[in-house]
């Protein structure tokens, strides 16, 4: 079975030029956006977090899956970076980028649940699992990619991510699977 995805959100192209020219190499590969993309499609007027916006290739297969109900907030610490999303994907009024460290951010947001929640840096993930998971509503979805060895990763990640997989694997208000495809997923529902 080829599963490249025959369908490729608009703004791609240009994001993947800006990622080649800034030397970006983090992106979220095709067959992972497509995986965001369905899952954002199966909530509709859905509430959608990503922690780590990279240059916006996430966002972009977000924002193609989601109905125009449903709404984004994207969070990166780093703005030079996320202003490549701001500036191509930004006229969608469905996104909001946060500029912030995602640690320091989910330690201060206060508001709704998240049908979605794409953790996709360090805080939400390696660290500040906890207050991630706390935001994802019954239901709902906590995505996680990367987790085979990638370029550009600490040496200790390995380590990291069987000590990550080993707390979720302990979770008993979430219901996971793990996916030996594309970077190495984990899907956790929300069962409780
Ligand atoms: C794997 S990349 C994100 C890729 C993007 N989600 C995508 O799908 O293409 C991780 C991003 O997390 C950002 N980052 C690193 N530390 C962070 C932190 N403490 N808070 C928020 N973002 C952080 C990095 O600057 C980087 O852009």
């Amino acid at each position: 079975m080829d599963d490249t995805p025959s369908h490729l959100p608009a703004s791609l192209p240009a994001l993947r030029q800006r990622a080649r020219e800034a030397g970006f190499i983090m992106s979220s590969e095709d067959r992972t956006g497509s995986l965001l993309a369905a899952l954002a499609a199966s909530h509709p007027g859905g509430r959608i977090l990503e922690l780590g916006t990279g240059l916006g290739a996430g966002t972009a297969w977000l924002l193609d899956g989601m109905d125009r109900d449903a709404a984004l907030i994207t969070v990166e610490l780093d703005p030079v970076v996320q202003a490549v999303g701001r500036e191509l994907l930004g006229a969608d009024r469905r996104v909001t980028f946060v500029t912030e460290d995602g640690g320091a951010w989910l330690e201060r947001y206060d508001g709704a649940p998240f049908d979605l929640v794409f953790a996709d840096t360090w805080p939400g993930k390696f660290t500040h699992l906890d207050e991630a998971l706390a935001l994802v509503a019954p239901g709902g979805i906590y995505l996680i990619d990367d987790l085979l060895p990638q370029p550009g990763r600490p040496e200790d990640h390995a380590r990291s991510v069987r000590r990550l997989l080993a707390e979720l694997d302990r979770r008993e208000d979430f219901r996971c699977v793990r996916l030996d495809w594309s970077s190495g997923l984990l899907m956790a529902v929300r069962t409780g």
